[in-house]
């Protein structure tokens, strides 16, 4: 699938402000990958394709997880967190995609410990994009300035701070890939 293709794809699908935020992830993962020596082509097609199943049905999304065999506690912590591997499942179904892409489509929303370079940018991209607006974001930026993994520490935090002042329950993989890369020397 070609960056024009999955564009073209991404414009038929997401509603206008989901779209204008997806734009901004590109933006972002281009420049994140530039910067820190990975794959740009990969960052631009994985950044435009990451939201694709965001607003697909959730008992859909929830037959899914159970047709394909992927982690049940997925059912188990908010729907919000489905559309990142569901988005990855029925992309690989439809469409001639890199497995590093689909990975770090798959990976965007929890993360997962050891991801890859590619799936830690698309991961910081979509937190500290241009239209991203929340109390802590541009400390974000300047950490994703100076070092990819400190930015993907203090993107982990952010969430699960998030979390705990919600009162809700943490996905144990995102504890996991922060205990992952806190331990990283
Ligand atoms: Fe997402
Ligand atoms: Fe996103």
């Amino acid at each position: 699938m070609t960056f024009e293709e999955a564009h073209e794809l991404i414009k038929q699908t997401l509603p206008e402000k989901r779209y204008i935020h997806t734009l901004g992830v590109v933006e972002t993962a281009e420049r994140l990958a530039d910067q820190y020596g990975e794959n740009i082509e990969q960052a631009r097609l994985a950044a435009m394709l990451h939201d694709y199943a965001k607003y697909f049905d959730t008992e859909k999304m929830r037959q899914v997880v159970i047709d394909e065999g992927l982690d049940p506690n997925l059912l188990q912590y908010g729907d919000e967190l489905l559309h990142a591997p569901v988005g990855a499942v029925l992309l690989a179904r439809q469409y001639d995609l890199d497995p590093h892409v689909l990975s770090a489509i798959r990976n965007h929303t929890t993360g997962e410990p050891g991801m890859s370079r590619l799936d830690q940018i698309l991961f910081v991209a979509d937190a500290i994009e241009p239209n991203r607006n929340y109390p802590g974001v541009d400390r974000l930026r300047t950490e994703a300035e100076q070092s990819l993994e400190a930015a993907v520490v203090a993107t982990l935090r952010q969430t699960i701070e998030f979390l705990l002042k919600k009162s809700v329950r943490i996905f144990p993989l995102t504890i996991d890939t922060y205990n992952d890369f806190v331990n990283t020397p």
